[in-house]
């Protein structure tokens, strides 16, 4: 079983200070940061562009950026992201692409990829690509809104596309994403997860350090 990793959310950070919502990340010693891409299409929501990304970069911020795309067309939009400094670009199986194509780009550009189920989608609707992929990320709520509940009924799904990597030895990393805090991330732990999106958990929390520490234990 993979270590766990923690991946605060900048969604929940400080809209009108993003550079230190990331350096509070960083001063923990966590390497992650996870960055929620909207389009107003594919969710009802909008959120950060590429020059977001650049703007941490030239303020200094050194986290790996994992780069979540909510968009209707990512092919359109992954070498932007990688330009601007995305580790990890990760896109939606659910619009109507080429995802072989993309996931595949994607590691041509130097970032690892990885492929994201809504809640609704089943898991079979990934088998086919999880060879080709270095994160499989679980939505856990309906995307689009940080602070939602946490959905319970995933955990199944999660447990699948575990036993799945299991059986076939694949080393991809397996992520949840919404409603994560300290009472949810253990369940999907013990379903098999190995990373952990945390928005409202982790910049809600009254002692960041604390909550890290605990993640890093389960
Ligand atoms: C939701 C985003 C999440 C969001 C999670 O569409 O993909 O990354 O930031 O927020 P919490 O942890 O508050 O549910
Ligand atoms: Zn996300």
């Amino acid at each position: 079983m993979l270590p766990p990793l923690l991946l605060p959310s900048l969604l929940a950070g400080d809209h009108a200070n993003l550079a230190a919502s990331a350096a509070q990340v960083e001063q923990l010693g966590l390497q992650w940061l996870h960055v929620d891409i909207m389009d107003g299409h594919f969710v009802p929501n909008l959120t950060f562009g590429p020059e977001v990304l650049a703007a941490l970069r030239r303020a200094g911020c050194k986290l790996s950026l994992d780069t979540h795309l909510m968009l209707d067309e990512p092919m359109r939009y992954v070498e932007t992201f990688a330009r601007a400094g995305a580790n990890l670009i990760s896109i939606h199986v659910e619009p109507a692409y080429d995802h072989r194509a993309v996931l595949k780009k994607i590691r041509e550009l130097g970032c690892q990829n990885g492929i994201v189920l809504n809640p609704a989608t089943p898991a079979s609707a990934i088998e086919r690509l999880l060879p080709f992929v270095d994160l499989v990320l679980v939505m856990t709520v309906q995307p689009g809104f940080g602070g939602q509940a946490f959905r319970h009924d995933l955990l199944p799904k999660i447990k699948q596309i575990d036993e799945w990597r299991q059986q076939h030895h694949h080393t991809f990393r397996l992520e949840v994403d919404g409603g994560v805090d300290l009472t949810t991330g253990p369940l999907c732990r013990a379903a098999g997860a190995d990373a952990f999106v945390a928005g409202s958990a982790f910049f809600k929390a009254p002692d960041k350090a604390a909550f890290a520490a605990a993640v890093a234990k389960w």
